[in-house]
């Protein structure tokens, strides 16, 4: 797990992405952790990488081609698997039949129509990028605990999966971009369950504005960026859930301030929709815009599309069962997914005395390493500590396959190989 930045009270809040239940999630940045902070090296050599083969080794990403090799190393500072690897270049944002890219052309449409061509859009950009541009280019402090080895997938000491679209922000505005819209998959090691999944997409926007543009409005740059920012915002949520309540919230990022996030009351509860505030002048400063203001926002796409598709499990999104692929078509956002039959789950208990290395999320990577998009959920059932002051946890594994009913066999057999890995790459002692 992760997170936080929220100004005084940093670290205090028990969840990564603000609320850790239902789809509260995903907007980091302005969230909290209960992983104590830094986790750097230690942790990260208890975590060693456990692989399985892959198809292809080879992937061309924003007309770049990429090796496995190149990726996935053996190297202590190398922390992707390859159940990680073979997600890159998978873009599904960019299927217009998929609820992800039907979404991204929603909001395109939503801009194109109220800022006729203003918006430059990208949506190839290359998802491995510097940590300049992941973390220092936007602000975030040295030691903020979304960059420990536990949270972010490291392919070098200086190089990253993207765990925000925020990565591009800085070397858009010094290429002289001044409006767009930025598209991609980001990757975050994180828990398991049917709302979180490594891998997911976000879209980031960005409106500069010039003295001229503030000047006549009597009002001054921030809350001129500031309102033009929420009116923006409010058009494109009434866009995709039509007339719906919504509420400002104050927050904090570490690119922003202010910051906000935007809540809508939709099916009976209020959700998180996106995070974004005016952008903070250094950002602009080092991108040598030294009288401009601007607006940032950051939203996840798949929070939005599973309320807008009524899409119950992150893992749909990444199926290619047709009896959910067939269930959607080129602009028609918020048809309704009709379930079809879920095969039975099926549950396996463990319990270990962990040590102080142990984290969540790599018990969850060594887990999907294992058994891929076969297991929904890892869940912590029982932690309790004896008087000596050692730990134990007990989880319970919930796994399911999408497509197709699991014999008994193979889920022992995925067990075991769970069991072995989790006592070995763990270093805790199974109980
Ligand atoms: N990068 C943030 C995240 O992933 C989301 C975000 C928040 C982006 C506010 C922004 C912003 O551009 O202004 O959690």
């Amino acid at each position: 797990m992760a997170i936080s930045f929220a100004s005084a009270t940093i670290f205090s809040k028990p969840s990564l992405f603000l609320q850790r239940s239902g789809l509260s999630l995903r907007l980091r940045f302005s969230s909290f952790s209960t992983s104590s902070a830094a986790l750097h090296s230690d942790k990260f050599h208890a975590h060693k990488k456990w692989r399985h083969p892959v198809a292809a080794s080879l992937i061309e990403l924003g007309g770049v081609k990429i090796s496995r090799e190149e990726i996935v190393k053996d190297d202590p500072t190398n922390n992707v698997p390859d159940s990680i690897f073979s997600k890159l270049g998978m873009q599904l944002h960019r299927r217009d039949q998929h609820p992800l890219g039907i979404l991204k052309n929603a909001i395109y449409d939503y801009f194109d129509t109220n800022y006729p061509s203003k918006f430059d859009k990208f949506d190839n950009l290359c998802p491995i990028v510097s940590v300049k541009a992941n973390f220092d280019d936007v602000l975030v402090p040295a030691d903020h605990v979304s960059r420990s080895y536990n949270d972010t997938y490291y392919v070098d000491s200086q190089t990253v999966l993207r765990c925000h679209t925020s990565a591009h922000q800085a070397e858009l505005l010094s290429k002289g971009h001044t409006h767009f819209l930025v598209t991609g998959d980001v990757y975050r090691r994180d828990s398991i369950d049917s709302t979180h999944y490594p891998v997911f997409h976000q879209m980031e926007g960005v409106r500069v504005f010039t003295p001229a543009d503030w000047e006549g409005s009597g009002m001054d740059a921030t809350s001129y960026a500031a309102e033009d920012l929420k009116k923006c915002l409010e058009g494109l949520a009434r866009h995709l859930f039509g007339g719906v309540e919504m509420r400002w919230i104050d927050t904090y990022f570490p690119f922003t301030s202010p910051s906000f996030e935007l809540e809508i009351f939709f099916q009976e509860k209020w959700l998180e929709v996106l995070g974004c505030g005016v952008m903070e002048q250094e950002i602009l400063r080092r991108s040598g815009r030294m009288d401009n203001v601007a607006w940032a926002f950051g939203l996840g796409l798949e929070r939005l599309a599973m309320v807008l598709f009524d899409i119950p499990d992150i893992r749909l999104f990444w199926t290619m069962d047709e009896r959910f692929t067939s269930q959607f078509s080129r602009g028609q956002l918020g048809v309704k997914f009709k379930p079809f039959s879920k095969y039975p789950p099926c549950y396996k208990d463990m319990s270990f005395w962990i040590s102080d290395a142990f984290t969540e999320n790599n018990l969850c990577e060594v887990v999907r390493g294992i058994a891929g998009d076969l297991v929904e959920e890892v869940k912590l059932i029982d932690n309790f500590t004896n008087k000596k002051g050692m730990t134990s946890h007990c989880y319970r594994i919930a796994y399911r396959s999408m497509e197709r009913s699991l014999t008994d066999e193979e889920i022992n057999d995925l067990q075991w190989k769970v069991r072995e890995q989790v006592e070995s790459k763990l270093k805790v002692v199974l109980r």
